[in-house]
């Protein structure tokens, strides 16, 4: 039997009870990373190597963690990322993070490769003022594409984040080793007596990805669409910067939840060098070009870190499939609910009342590398 929700008392506890009532298929695809998992592992464990400095004496008797990305308000500085195949773990899919996302106050990456089609995604805002992002993995056929774009800008969408991490999926053995087992798919996967349904859900399904997608491509995206645009899988500064300096909207620092290269460092990790070098050319603080982080994000005081670090908002992908899975959209709720009472006390006992007080000196971060 599944416990009772109020037995949640955080976000690693849903991971165990989706274990239990997952199907082998959905628990393979949703918890797996590439090759050895070392990057996925190191996605949580890096967060383990900052330290707070916490200053006293500061009135917090009001706390305040609302925010806003891409000129969209927030009440958490944490979005809930894209995920394909919804679902493989719920029946209604992606719809539970849509109507979780709008209850709460927080931000919804719709992904290329969702159960749920767009409409149906869209459909179930709680209000027309419900603010949805979009994750967009690039067609070969650029057509398709483009009738993407256009249909998710028509439908309200307030900012693209372009995946430039997966040319070609990662190897998730786990994944690999059960069948595709098929549960709605979008319009994306066409092709669908051509695929190899024997090596697990990632490769069945992102056969269309194109590899040569390439910088020169961004100019000819930009020219069909006003939505801003974000780099959804930058690991390095000079990537970051190179997105800056083309006016792009921000980057998105991960690893894909270590689904992709394995030995590709957290983003938190990458964190430090790319504010420092975007520094270094002016281009940081800019409130017209953002940093996002993901991977690994489970505790208020990861988020903390990042923001801390520069950082506008944090991404979170498994643990949000992992509530729904075992309790529909309540899961969800009750997971982002925890994440306010993580973050209200740890502000707290930062010493700081607002996020612009949760500033670099808060936190060390020497154990990480040289940043
Ligand atoms: C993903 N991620 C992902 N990213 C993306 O750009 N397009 C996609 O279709 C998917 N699909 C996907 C499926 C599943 C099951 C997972 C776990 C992840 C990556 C995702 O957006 C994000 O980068 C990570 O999930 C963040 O790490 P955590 O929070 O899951 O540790």
């Amino acid at each position: 039997a599944i416990p009772p929700l109020s037995q949640c008392l955080n976000l690693y506890d849903f991971e165990v009870i989706a274990k239990k009532v997952l199907k082998p298929t959905a628990w393979a695809y949703y918890s797996s990373g590439a090759d050895d998992e070392v990057t996925m592992r190191e996605n949580t464990s890096a967060f383990g190597r900052i330290w707070f400095r916490p200053r006293i004496l500061r009135d917090v008797s009001k706390v305040d963690y609302s925010t806003s990305l891409l000129g969209q308000k927030s009440t958490l500085p944490v979005y809930i990322t894209a995920t394909a195949l919804g679902k493989l773990g719920h029946p209604e899919g992606e719809k539970n993070l849509t109507v979780a996302a709008g209850k709460e106050g927080i931000i919804q990456m719709i992904p290329t490769l969702a159960s749920c089609s767009f409409d149906e995604i869209v459909g179930a805002r709680v209000d027309e003022n419900q603010v949805q992002f979009m994750q967009l993995y690039v067609n070969s056929n650029r057509k398709i594409t483009e009738r993407i774009i256009q249909k998710a800008e028509a439908a309200g969408v307030k900012g693209l984040f372009v995946t430039v991490d997966a040319p070609q999926l990662g190897r998730r053995e786990k994944d690999m080793r059960m069948k595709f087992d098929d549960v709605g798919s979008n319009e994306q996967n066409q092709n669908k007596d051509t695929v190899d349904r024997s090596q697990g859900a990632a490769r069945a399904i992102s056969s269309f990805i194109d590899p040569s997608l390439s910088w020169d491509d961004l100019t000819w995206l930009r020219s069909v669409t006003r939505m801003p645009i974000v780099l959804k899988g930058v690991q390095t500064w000079e990537d970051a910067v190179r997105a800056a300096e083309m006016g792009l909207a921000g980057v998105v620092l991960s690893n894909h939840g270590g689904r992709q290269l394995d030995f590709a460092r957290s983003g938190i990790e990458v964190l430090g060098e790319v504010v420092e070098a975007l520094k270094a050319r002016n281009l940081f603080p800019n409130p017209m070009f953002q940093i996002f982080v993901d991977g690994g994000i489970r505790r208020a005081s990861d988020v903390l870190k990042a923001v801390a670090m520069g950082a506008t908002a944090v991404g979170i992908g498994r643990p949000f499939l992992y509530a729904y899975s075992a309790y529909g959209s309540d899961g969800v709720v009750h997971a982002l609910q925890l994440l306010k009472a993580e973050m209200e006390m740890n502000m707290r006992l930062l010493g700081a009342p607002t996020l612009k007080d949760v500033v670099p000196e808060m936190v060390d971060a020497r154990a990480l590398g040289t940043h």
